[in-house]
């Protein structure tokens, strides 16, 4: 097997607003390949932008943070090592892409010299050159008719072309890998299936690692090779994306994966999200951060922290859970027919 692309090891981080912590990511482990696709999924204020943005230095100036454990790229280690050293290791190594592509842009710019700007600072490239590369990479992304959209400003391209322009901008630098935090969240839910089949493609071809960062468990079918399921700021599952989908163990999982739609649901069905609100991340409590929102939370869930182990059924999943509900199920003796 290769060696892992990014590597995060009992990842932490805090925050400090104006008063008290705000324990953001506490004891996260992943890793990522080359050529694969790892899922970050969780509900919104779990952890998952924090996560992947404060160890690569990209956390909105003023907010100030306290990052532990690693994260590596290539084996280079990236928690307390200097801004200029993290940011040629980002503009080498790392693409990114966000929920917002106006918020990537600068609207004052064409969107062709923003998309080469990389590669002329990192391939030395001529303006001319650039400017080529910066065609080939719009039309790599399908933007149609991009010799002539590469003289446009970010706000006259639809929500769909701005994203590919901003996915053009992260293939620049020809990454290793890509982090995409809710990529397609803004779009509708056409342009949002065919953003995910063009960054598939794109992995495919490019032979990139996907750190795929999404609220929506629905998507990470088909798309991930392995998921991790984020609660509360930590990895709750964790396994190849088939095994925890088809047969999710944590009550967490199964409650993000019961709010999904079924693919045959009547057009205006509506799915509600799980009950109930995350934790307050200020407080730092014992026991299962999940237990209140819980049905099948036991005595010890409210005193001792489930750890992160192995679910019998399924080598590689892993769940942090005192009940393993998948568990439980798989060991009911067979109903026997009279
Ligand atoms: N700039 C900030 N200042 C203080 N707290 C923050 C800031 N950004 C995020 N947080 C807190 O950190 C936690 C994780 O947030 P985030 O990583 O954005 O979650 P997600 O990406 O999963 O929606 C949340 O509790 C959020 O309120
Ligand atoms: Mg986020």
């Amino acid at each position: 097997m290769s060696a892992p692309v990014l590597e995060a090891e009992d990842l932490g981080v805090r925050l400090y607003p104006s008063a008290g912590a705000v324990h953001a990511v506490n004891g996260v482990s992943w890793s990522l390949r080359p050529g694969r696709t790892l899922a970050i999924v969780g509900e919104s204020g779990s952890g998952k932008t924090v996560m992947s943005l404060a160890p690569l230095g990209l956390l909105p100036p003023g907010v100030s943070s306290d990052v532990t454990g690693s994260l590596k790229f290539e084996g280079r280690e990236l928690v307390g090592t200097p801004d200029e050293e993290r940011a040629r290791v980002r503009g080498a190594g790392i693409g990114f892409i966000f929920q917002d592509p106006l918020s990537s842009f600068n609207p004052m710019r064409r969107v062709g010299s923003q998309v080469d700007e990389p590669a002329l600072i990192h391939e030395g490239l001529s303006r001319r050159a650039a400017r080529e590369r910066a065609v080939e990479l719009l039309s790599m992304v399908g933007l149609s008719d991009a010799r002539r959209r590469i003289d446009m400003y970010p706000h006259e391209l639809s929500g769909g072309m701005r994203q590919r322009a901003m996915i053009a901008m992260a293939l620049a630098a020809s990454p290793k890998v890509i982090i995409a935090d809710e990529p397609t969240t803004a779009l509708d839910a056409t342009v949002q299936a065919q953003i995910l089949e063009l960054l598939m493609e794109l992995r495919e071809r490019l032979g990139m690692a996907l750190l795929l960062i999404t609220h929506d468990i629905g998507v990470v079918a088909g798309m991930a090779d392995d998921v991790a399921v984020m609660y509360a700021g930590r990895i709750v599952e964790h396994g190849p994306a088939r095994a925890v989908l088809k047969h999710p163990d944590h009550p967490y999982t199964r409650g993000l994966l019961a709010s999904v739609p079924p693919p045959d649901a009547l057009p205006g069905t509506r799915f509600r999200g799980l009950p109930g609100t995350p934790p307050d991340l200020m407080a730092v409590t014992a026991g299962c951060p999940f237990r209140e929102r819980c049905a099948y939370a036991i005595e010890p869930c409210a005193t001792r922290r489930p750890p992160l182990e192995p679910v019998t059924v399924s080598r590689d999943q892993r769940s942090a859970c005192h009940v393993h509900p998948l568990v439980v199920e798989h060991d009911q003796p067979a109903e026997v027919a009279p």
